[in-house]
């Protein structure tokens, strides 16, 4: 037993919460590990925070590995440690963390990385090292993990999956299959054991992405036939100009469809046709940019945290209308699991924007998979409410996740974190085999495929 505190101890205790330690992380929010992960080039390296699985299902060396990719390009991890999935979120005062009951650390292992380099607390040496392609990005991500794995010889062996969002539709198809190139090249000891890829609300293919907007709009009733057919001139700007590897135009050519449409709904953001403001990111910002906050962190107390950087983006932006739908077909035929969800209200990267590229898929499954049964799918905690839809074939899975816009984890929580447990493990509607009962009863659910009709594209 402890002896009783001196009096003083007691009045030091009471005080401190209320000064500068009260913006000091609760202990048990604290990541297990955090830091930097050297990458070439000199002297560069990428922030990280990893937090272990709070309880998982399976013995510690088995326990699944979750990296988590922002999107932008050039936003954050942070912001979905701290918004979306992480074990505890930033509060609205930007003062305090509150515990997350759907963080993707409960059963697996979880690590937040800000990549590319020059995005969050990752501070380029110099501007020149920020990436302008995916093949870098690919190649620092993979560099990063394999400084992570060095921390810890156990956390290589766990199975390991890519997830992330929106711009992440583009480096999760680039790192998995540049993974999956470099694997048969390393000694055993160094390789990466990658099991699956998931990506919510992505964009992988925009040449075909970008000229959905206008159906997707106007047959959800946001748009006009004469909108919709302004819309699909600027589309197809997008498009030719893609087609011809103007990039850069290309690039901006899609910023006018979006902006375009914007302006013609009026909506608060394209992100989730639902809300009325946008999402409230700006308490995140200021929380991180406490020294308090990065000094708990063990980020460099000199890097200003911004939720996605311009210069990032700059040097990125003739890569946004380049395809990495070829990355996506060289996991799938080397049956690496792929899981592709959408938010229903996002009108950037949405479902129909998603089921565009999906039906050009060049693997061997499509046909199966495109024949799949979509089953009805409601949460098991909660109510039994609907939670979205799956379709599945394969190594191939689609989710749509109802009462969700782009930042599914934040939007529904439940059911991001039913599906991610149930995707990565296997289980449930993600179960090797559906039982035939239950796959009946569930499509008999009252909705079914026509409620989906009301919703898609919103
Ligand atoms: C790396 O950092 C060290 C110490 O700050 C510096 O002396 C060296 O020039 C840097 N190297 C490069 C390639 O930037
Ligand atoms: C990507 O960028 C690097 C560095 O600028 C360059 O060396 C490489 O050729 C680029 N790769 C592609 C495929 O454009
Ligand atoms: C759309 O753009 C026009 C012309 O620039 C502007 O007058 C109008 O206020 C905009 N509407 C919305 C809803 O942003």
């Amino acid at each position: 037993m402890a002896p009783p505190l001196p009096a003083f101890v007691v009045l030091f205790a009471v005080i401190v919460p209320l000064s500068a330690a009260a913006l000091v992380f609760p202990k048990e929010a604290l990541p297990t590990k955090s830091g930097y992960l050297p990458i070439p080039p000199a002297n560069a390296s990428l922030f990280f925070a990893f937090y272990e699985a709070t309880h998982p299902l399976t013995p510690p060396a088995s326990t699944p590995l979750l990296l988590w990719l922002q999107g932008g390009p050039g936003c954050s991890g942070l912001l979905g440690n701290f918004f979306e999935l992480g074990p505890y979120l930033v509060s609205p005062d930007a003062e305090t963390l509150t515990p997350n009951p759907f963080a993707w650390n409960r059963r697996f292992g979880l690590l937040f990385i800000d990549s590319p380099l020059g995005t969050g607390f990752s501070a380029a040496p110099s501007p020149a090292d920020i990436p302008t392609n995916q093949s870098v990005v690919a190649a620092h991500i993979l560099a990063a993990l394999q400084s992570f794995f060095a921390l810890d010889p156990s956390l290589r062996a766990r199975p390991f999956f890519l997830t992330g969002e929106s711009y992440a539709g583009k480096y999760i198809p680039a790192a998995g299959a540049h993974i999956l190139d470099v694997n048969p090249t390393l000694p055993e000891a160094l390789r990466v054991n990658l099991r699956g890829v998931a990506i919510g609300n992505g964009l992988t293919h925009p040449v075909a992405q970008v000229a959905t907007h206008a159906d997707s709009a106007y047959f959800t009733g946001l748009v006009d036939a004469r909108q919709k057919r302004e819309l699909e001139a600027l589309q197809a700007e997008a498009v030719a100009l893609t087609r011809a590897e103007r990039w850069r135009e290309a690039a901006d050519a899609r910023g006018r469809v979006l902006s375009r449409l914007q302006n013609m709904t009026g909506l608060a953001t394209l992100y989730d046709a639902a809300r009325q403001r946008p999402y409230q990111t700006d308490p995140v910002a200021a929380f991180l940019n406490r020294a308090e906050a990065k000094a708990a962190l063990g980020a460099r107390g000199d890097v200003a945290w911004e939720e996605c950087s311009d210069a990032v983006g700059a040097a990125m932006h003739a890569d946004v209308m380049k395809s990495v739908r070829p990355g996506v077909e060289s996991l799938l035929r080397r049956r690496t699991r792929v899981l592709l969800y959408q938010g229903i209200r996002d009108l950037r990267d949405g479902v129909v924007s998603t089921e565009a590229w999906l039906a050009e898929v060049d693997w061997d499954g499509l046909r199966a998979f495109l024949d799949a049964e979509r089953a009805v799918w409601r949460t098991r905690g909660g109510d039994g409410e609907l939670a979205g839809y799956v379709q599945r074939s394969g190594a191939l899975s689609h989710v749509v996740v109802y009462g969700a816009g782009h930042l599914v984890p934040a939007d529904n929580g439940r059911a991001a974190q039913e599906m991610i447990e149930g995707w990565v493990l296997e289980a449930g509607l993600f179960g090797r085999r559906v039982p035939n009962g239950r796959r009946r009863r569930l499509n008999a659910a009252p909705g079914g495929r026509r409620a989906l009709v009301k919703h898609v594209g919103i």
